[in-house]
């Protein structure tokens, strides 16, 4: 299907919940760029974000993640963008996106996303002994700033992500 997008199409959740594998669908099905805004924050700061974590610290990390997240925004060209999981907990980025997109939270649980992430060791925030509960706390925090920013919210449970991207669309 073509159609003109005259917003970004943001889409927010948590890690893992399948933004980038949902985007890329998305944004191949309505022939626009997709980006993914951590591919973006690796460029910028030219090492991986597991490394920038660990030698420059989160606060450090959410200031490049917020500069990405605007520059992004700003573009014209109307995209599919997903996001970090966190980027909803800086105000200046949930302003952001309710100014510049129409914004989509993949909501699945965190029993789920920890199924998908059981051999996944690139994610810095669950690098942890116990990455289920890290995942039921970072929902607890989370959940009601998706929420504010989300248009949609798409539950995708026992959905693959081709279904959830089509029930995106
Ligand atoms: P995010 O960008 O939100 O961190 P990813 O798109 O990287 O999430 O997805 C994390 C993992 O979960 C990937 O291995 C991906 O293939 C898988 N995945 C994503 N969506 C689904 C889904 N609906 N069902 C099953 N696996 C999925
Ligand atoms: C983060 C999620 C990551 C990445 C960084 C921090 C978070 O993105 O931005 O590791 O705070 O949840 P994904 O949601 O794509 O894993």
């Amino acid at each position: 299907m073509n159609f003109v997008m005259d917003a970004h199409i943001a889409l927010v959740g948590l890690p893992g919940s399948g933004k980038s594998t949902i985007g890329r669908y998305l944004a191949k099905r309505w022939s626009v760029p997709f980006v993914d805004v951590d591919v973006a924050i690796e460029e910028h700061i030219g090492c991986t974000i597991r490394e920038f974590f660990a030698k420059e610290g989160e606060p450090k990390f959410r200031d490049v993640e917020q500069e990405v997240l605007a520059r992004l925004l700003s573009n014209p060209q109307k995209m599919v963008v997903a996001t970090g999981g966190g980027a909803v907990l800086r105000p200046e980025n949930r302003q952001q996106l309710m100014a510049y997109a129409q914004v989509v939270y993949l909501s699945a649980s965190p029993h789920e996303i920890a199924k998908r992430l059981q051999r996944d060791t690139q994610r810095p925030l669950l690098q942890v002994d116990n990455p289920f509960q890290r995942l039921l706390d970072l929902h607890a925090i989370r959940d009601p700033f998706y929420k504010e920013v989300a248009d949609f919210v798409v539950a995708g449970g026992g959905l693959s992500a081709a279904q959830v991207a089509q029930r995106v669309a």
